[in-house]
């Protein structure tokens, strides 16, 4: 069994209209998915419901997590067992530096992890994994030192988003959109953080409609999301055809007609 392991999930909106239809995806250590499809077809709809947001109601099917069902758990408890959603539209916390707020995090992680007893980090071994991290995905001092998100550039934002990926260390680790405003370098410092952060401790979901970032992140499997549903799998290959055919191909066999995206 699969470390994350979604069973026909159906995700509606708190007006009850459905947006995710029946999924079925498992996701282990070690391994890279990439969800692709067009605009509005339920990709960030899948991964917030994932996390737990309040807004998306799982109407149907299960999410296990090793093997236990996190299905009804909220956000915190399910990031506490090591699940991980890089926001697509992160919110700015006024007042939290980068640094304090990975600081928060890891212990809010490490306290759940010891059965509710505070365990804090040590300074020091919290400032030498910052400054290794901060190195590796070139992030400045002067970025760690500002309010999460507060007048971030696209590329800034995600190059925090990728440092609290190596600082946090989730299993499965969910990025919607990474690839979105990036320019070519901070695109290779997010892939390869991706990259050298999947292996025998964490697998990644990586969500994009662009075969862009595939370039530098070589998934081990593809999946097609139309309309709500995975209509299709296969190696990178796949993503390579996408790219090149776009997603008519696919709106005819099994995703339940043309209906514009
Ligand atoms: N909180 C919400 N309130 C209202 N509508 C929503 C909400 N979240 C999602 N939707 C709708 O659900 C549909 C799917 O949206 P979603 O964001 O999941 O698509 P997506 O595949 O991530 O698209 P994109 O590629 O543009 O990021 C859209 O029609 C969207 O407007
Ligand atoms: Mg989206």
């Amino acid at each position: 069994m699969a470390l994350l392991e979604i069973k026909n999930l159906h995700v509606a909106l708190e007006d009850g209209s459905e947006i995710v239809k029946g999924v079925d995806l498992a996701v282990d250590l070690g391994e890279k998915h990439a969800i692709m499809g067009p605009n509005g077809s339920g990709k960030s709809t899948l991964a917030y419901a994932l996390m737990g947001h309040p807004a998306y109601t799982i109407t149907n099917g299960q999410i296990l997590f090793g093997g236990e069902d996190v299905t009804k758990l909220g956000a915190d408890e399910r990031a506490q067992r090591g699940l991980f959603l890089a926001f697509q539209h992160p919110h700015a916390i006024p007042g939290v530096t980068v640094t304090s707020f990975l600081r928060s995090a890891i212990n809010a992680i490490r306290k759940a992890r010891s059965g509710g007893e505070d365990d804090p980090i040590p300074i020091p071994e919290f400032r030498k994994e910052l400054e290794s991290a901060m190195g590796t995905l070139k992030v400045s001092r002067e970025l760690a030192s500002r309010y999460v998100n507060d007048g971030f550039s696209g590329g800034e934002r995600k190059r925090v988003e990728v440092l609290q990926l190596a600082m946090l260390k989730p299993r499965i680790a969910i990025l919607d959109e990474t690839d979105t405003g990036l320019d070519i370098d901070a695109l290779r410092i997010v892939a390869g953080g991706v990259n050298s952060l999947v292996g025998a401790d964490m697998g990644a979901l990586l969500i994009t409609h662009y075969q862009r970032l595939l370039n530098y992140v070589e998934p081990d499997f593809v999946h097609v999301f139309m309309q709500g549903r995975i209509v299709a799998e296969g190696g990178p290959e796949l993503a390579k055809q996408l790219e090149a055919e776009g997603y008519e191909m696919f709106s005819s066999n099994g995703a339940g007609g043309g209906e514009a995206a």
